[in-house]
């Protein structure tokens, strides 16, 4: 079989293809680089960024179209894509020598001074690389850990990351530092989408393996030449090195969080670089995380997708198959879903809140019925003022705890959430007027005589009108009118025209 190719410069060049780079050919300033990536829709593709002239991309997984070409998916299909991948078991296979590996460097020309750290949001307190996914083997363990960790630069071979809050990194390196060690960890920065995504889900296995499934193929990995942690083979560049036991000891931030807020100073442990290694013509990568447009947020973009399985599998284990579902990257990570059920299961509406509103996130579920498309957010709106009644519909459940560094928790990491039942009331579909206007359909048929054709009962006047051969609509409007005017014919309560009784 084939290898798929899965390099980030590979994507790009996907994403080139597909009109959906922008190119930036002229020296560009570090300084300037957030306000390009914020002022661009596209992905951009800065070839002389700052004083090193470094070949740097961004924006590349800022939309659901892009990563539908990353998964090779319809962007409505990403979920049900991912789901398929994930349960496809794929082999990791560890080679001796790798493009990543093609340059090295270690000791003191391991230099993250000419790596493009750079601000990148107004109220940050230093330069940040935004990109990197962290490749971790838990010593006591050998489990597999992968993450994405923002990199705060401290000094030409020391950065930190942001380990304050829950995750399995944090766990692996408490335990490392209470046994006194050091804890080897690789930041890869410039890797494939799909690498991304295998570093947002929250599932629980062998998560390198997790990078294999989602490519859909055999994931080559190279160990580090200083730590010996492995990576994929096919990267732009790798930061070797370790976190040393000391602890949690050094501010850092604050960083514009996915939240669309400022996220605090918090202290950090130390990593110190022991090589960086890289392609001969490495790509550089930046990726766009706290910006005011959080629905193109890189974090909001991937959390889409990977909540949209979350949300697929909890309804599955509770015997429930939705319609459609989509979580709106308007929110931060895993907070607003809307899920379309079939009509014979809007009963389930409220089942289906209180099911999501007990799991972490779900902040806010909107359940319609599936005439209303769930992508849709003016579709999702409509339904507030024509399905929805506040005294009836409306689900609050207060005193559930809060995701990490939810802005509205209280003191005690509480807060509440909210579920609306769109779904129109049972029967709705039997009458007009509870129905939605769809596009006329009209297929011609031979003519038939209107009263012959009433003879076989009531007929709207779209069946009419298919019916009257070639004859103009309005022809056919003039010519029922004055049947009925003659007492020919009569209208039905639901606007039928009819024979007399
Ligand atoms: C661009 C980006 C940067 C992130 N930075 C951090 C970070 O610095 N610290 C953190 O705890 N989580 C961060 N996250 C979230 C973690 O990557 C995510 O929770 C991951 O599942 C943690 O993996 P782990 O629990 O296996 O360690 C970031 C996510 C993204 C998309």
């Amino acid at each position: 079989m084939t290898h798929a190719s899965h390099r980030l410069r590979d994507f790009v060049q996907t994403l080139r293809a597909h009109d959906e780079v922008r190119e930036i050919t002229e020296p560009v300033s570090l300084d300037d680089i957030s306000a390009i990536l914020e002022s661009s829709p596209q992905a951009v593709h800065f070839h002389q960024a700052g004083p090193e002239g470094a070949e740097l991309v961004g924006n590349v997984m800022a939309s659901r179209a892009r990563m539908g070409l990353a998964l090779q998916a319809p962007p409505r299909e990403l979920a049900a894509t991912l789901r398929q991948r994930l349960a496809t078991p794929q082999e990791i296979n560890f080679v001796d020598t790798a493009p990543v590996q093609q340059i090295i460097r270690r000791g003191k020309d391991a230099d993250l001074r000419r790596l493009p750290f750079y601000l990148q949001h107004d109220e940050d307190g230093g330069v940040y690389i935004s990109s990197a996914l962290d490749f971790c083997v838990d010593p006591a363990t050998g489990a597999r850990n992968l993450g994405s960790r923002r990199l705060f630069l401290r000094g030409h071979q020391s950065l930190s990351t942001n380990l304050s809050q829950p995750s399995d990194l944090r766990r692996i390196y408490l335990a490392a530092a209470a046994r006194g060690e050091n804890l080897p960890i690789s930041f890869v920065i410039g890797t494939h989408p799909l690498d991304f995504l295998a570093s947002a889900l929250r599932i629980p296995g062998d998560e390198f393996q997790q990078i294999a499934r989602l490519r859909g193929q055999t994931l080559d990995m190279v160990r580090g030449v200083t730590n010996g942690v492995p990576v994929p083979a096919d990267a732009e560049m790798v930061i070797e090195g370790y976190l040393d036991p000391l602890g949690h000891r050094l501010p850092e931030g604050p960083y514009g969080e996915f939240w669309g807020l400022n996220g605090e100073m918090h202290i950090n442990p130390l990593f110190h670089v022991t090589a960086i290694t890289a392609r001969a013509d490495a790509l550089h990568h930046t990726v766009s995380h706290g910006g005011r447009d959080v629905a193109r947020m890189e974090a909001s973009i991937l959390a889409q997708i990977t909540t949209e399985a979350l949300t697929l599998t909890l309804l599955e284990g509770a015997g429930i198959t939705p319609h459609a579902v989509y979580a709106s990257p308007n929110a931060a990570v895993v907070q607003h879903v809307r899920i379309a059920l079939p009509r014979a299961g809007a009963h389930q509406a409220r089942a289906v809140i209180e099911r999501l509103h007990a799991h972490p996130g779900f902040r806010f579920v909107q359940i319609v019925d599936d005439d209303i498309d769930v992508f849709d957010d003016a579709e999702c709106e409509w339904t507030l003022s024509t399905r929805f009644r506040a005294d009836r519909d409306l689900i609050v459940t207060a005193d559930l705890p809060g995701i990490h560094a939810d802005p509205t928790r209280d003191a005690a990491g509480r807060t509440a959430k909210l579920g609306l039942d769109c779904t129109a009331p049972p029967g709705a579909q039997d009458h007009l007027a509870t129905r939605r206007p769809r596009l006329p359909s009209i297929t011609r048929h031979p003519a038939t005589n209107i009263l012959a054709q009433l003879a076989n009962g009531p007929a709207n006047f779209r069946q009419l009108l298919a019916h009257s051969g070639t004859m103009d609509a309005r022809d056919l409007a003039i010519e029922l009118d004055a049947m009925l005017q003659a007492g020919l014919l009569r209208r039905l309560d639901e606007g039928d025209w009819s024979l007399p009784a």
